[in-house]
């Protein structure tokens, strides 16, 4: 089966890929390489021995993204994470989110729908909830009003997939992740972000480099235990083995509804202060802060209730806080070696 991985060279993407590889898939990844480098196909086949295919595009490009499906007549599903990421430059620049996220998917759901290509696997994020009411969050919990243009494409792109699996035979799994953290134990793959990161995890470990000189925490009076923010921080791998278990489930035709939705997260909520502790006990290091104010359009707690998953799709998050964070280390370490050569 040839799967088509939009944004396979990012981060959660690439990981998806090996995964897919290790499970007997063919790849073709499609990355117009925005935000990461084609170096990755190279790292992802030192992992496991199989080169992806590869195109260079944007798939807000209409006429290339139906002539990549003319060219391509055996692709049987995709799984779509190309688009852009960072909340705060989507306040910023809207216009940029909209064009990027939503272009590029009616592109692509169009491209399918025209090729007969109907199984669709989307990335989508437990920024739909915003502030939840209510603790763990579970699928059913009402989407909120969007807190930045970002989140807002990601409510809008579930509602393009929704209503194009209402008339048509169009099949699609949206997975909202909560906090994807780390990197694959072969540090040949990881996040690395341009510039100076907006997330947590790279910039504590951008810190321990030595690359930032402290870590800003942002809030310590929330009405959590230590008043820092929390989140459900999920180790990419275990991400990224849910895209093959969702496509598999797909592809068995073992969905009850023609669009599923499930929550990836590991059901437990940290505070930041927990991650730097986790970061300072894998490592042995010290990690400077200072508090400061809260982030604007921050969430106060968000932890997901993942049963669904664990019980429907047979998938649980398996790696710890303290996997995760080490293994971000061990890729800081590779990238910094890389960057200074
Ligand atoms: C945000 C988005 C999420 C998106 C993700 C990826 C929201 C509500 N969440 O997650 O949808 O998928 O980014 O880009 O829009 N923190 C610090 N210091 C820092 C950085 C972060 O204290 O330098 C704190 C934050 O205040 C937060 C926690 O660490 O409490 C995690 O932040 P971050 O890694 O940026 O992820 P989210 O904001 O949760």
């Amino acid at each position: 089966m040839q799967v088509l991985v939009t944004g396979g060279t990012g981060y959660i993407g690439s990981h998806t890929v090996v995964e897919l590889q290790q499970s007997g898939f063919e790849v073709v990844i499609v990355d117009d390489l925005s935000n990461s480098s084609a170096d990755v196909v190279d790292s992802i086949a030192s992992i496991t021995g199989i080169r992806p295919q590869f195109e260079k595009f944007d798939l807000a490009d209409g006429s290339r993204t139906h002539q990549f499906f003319s060219d391509y007549p055996d692709l049987g599903a995709v799984i779509h994470f190309a688009a852009c990421k960072a909340v705060g430059e989507s306040v910023t620049n809207p216009l940029k989110y909209y064009r990027n996220n939503l272009f590029s998917l009616i592109n692509l759901v169009r491209g399918m729908t025209d090729h007969q290509v109907s199984n669709l696997v989307f990335s989508s994020s437990c920024t739909v909830y915003g502030n939840p009411d209510q603790l763990p969050v579970g699928e059913n919990a009402p989407v909120k009003q969007a807190l930045s243009p970002y989140g807002n494409t990601k409510q809008i792109a579930e509602e393009i997939i929704d209503d194009q699996c209402k008339v048509s035979s169009f099949r699609a799994i949206l997975l909202r992740y909560f906090n994807p953290i780390g990197a694959h134990e072969s540090a040949l793959i990881g996040e690395q972000p341009l510039g100076v990161p907006n997330n947590l995890m790279p910039y504590i470990t951008q810190t321990a480099m030595g690359i930032r000189d402290h870590l800003n925490v942002f809030g310590s009076d929330y009405h959590t235990p230590d008043g820092t923010a929390i989140r459900d921080y999920i180790h990419v791998v275990d991400l990224a083995k849910a895209h093959v278990t969702a496509l598999e489930r797909m592809l068995k035709g073992e969905m009850k509804e023609q669009r599923e939705i499930f929550n990836l997260g590991t059901g437990t909520g940290y505070s930041v202060l927990d991650v730097i502790r986790s970061f300072e006990r894998v490592t042995g290091m010290k990690i400077p802060y200072r508090i400061m104010d809260r982030r604007p359009g921050d969430v106060e707690q968000v932890w997901a209730d993942p049963k669904k998953a664990n019980e429907v799709l047979g998938w649980k998050a398996m790696r710890t806080l303290d996997e995760m964070t080490l293994s971000a280390w061990k890729w800081e370490q590779v990238v910094s070696r890389k960057n200074k050569a």
